[in-house]
């Protein structure tokens, strides 16, 4: 199988997580894309979404799925998404997509999180994808300097095609860090989210996935872990 015919796998699995009259929290990428092909096919099941980035809302409201606003959403019963790497313990490497700082927001008014990736994302050790970090534009040199101090090597994203930062959805910078092999998750999530100017860190781990749901040769294997 092709890592799509993985990822279209799993989209099709997460499926059976959607609860029905409920809103559902919607992620970013491409395994998201196949996830929101699939949910097409039973938007009328749902109430609607909360997407995580202008991208995902515009593929939904592509498909005629109602996006509500989280400021008019009081909880979410499922937010399922891809991830660039996870761990044995369901801590994540999100934000390849850039889309990290709203997945973070709307996964955590979100009563669980289903993670939907190909078998490749599963990794002993989180750290061998560049951690993304979003950044105030104004403190992006500052705080890439303290994300040196930790050992990685930080990169700043550009445009393709370009020198010029790259801009999130939120107006935020994002540096990328090598090189760093995360032992402890939660402790690197703290001391990242400490930084003056960080507006969000791609490490899933304080509130990582309850459920994977992942494809490999064999089928869609689900791992689980409580909350
Ligand atoms: C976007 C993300 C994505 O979930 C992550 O990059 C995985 O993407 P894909 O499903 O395309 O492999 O965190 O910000």
């Amino acid at each position: 199988m092709t890592q799509d015919e993985l990822k279209q796998a799993v989209a099709r699995a997460a499926i059976g997580y959607v609860v029905d009259g409920e809103i559902i929290g919607v992620g970013t990428g491409s395994t998201a894309n196949f996830f929101i092909d699939e949910l097409a096919t039973i938007k009328d099941r749902i109430k609607g979404t909360v997407a995580s980035s202008e991208a995902t809302a515009a593929r939904l409201k592509g498909h005629g799925i109602p996006v509500f606003d989280l400021n008019d959403v009081e909880s979410i019963a499922v937010y399922i998404d891809g991830a660039d790497e996870i761990d044995a313990s369901g801590a994540m490497i999100k934000g390849g997509g850039a889309a990290l700082t709203r997945e973070k927001i709307v996964a955590s008014v979100s009563k669980s999180f289903v993670c939907i990736a190909d078998g490749s994302k599963l990794v002993e050790t989180l750290g061998k994808f560049a951690l993304p970090v979003e950044v105030i534009p104004m403190a992006r040199n500052a705080v890439f300097r303290q994300l040196a101090a930790l050992g990685g090597q930080p990169k700043v994203r550009v445009k393709p095609g370009s020198d010029e930062p790259f801009v999130t959805d939120n107006g935020g910078h994002l540096i990328d860090v090598a090189g760093l092999s995360i032992t402890d998750p939660v402790a690197l999530e703290n001391t990242i989210n400490g930084m003056v100017g960080v507006i969000a860190v791609g490490l899933f781990a304080a509130r990582g996935a309850n459920v994977c749901l992942l494809g490999t040769a064999e089928g869609v294997k689900s791992l689980r872990w409580q909350g």
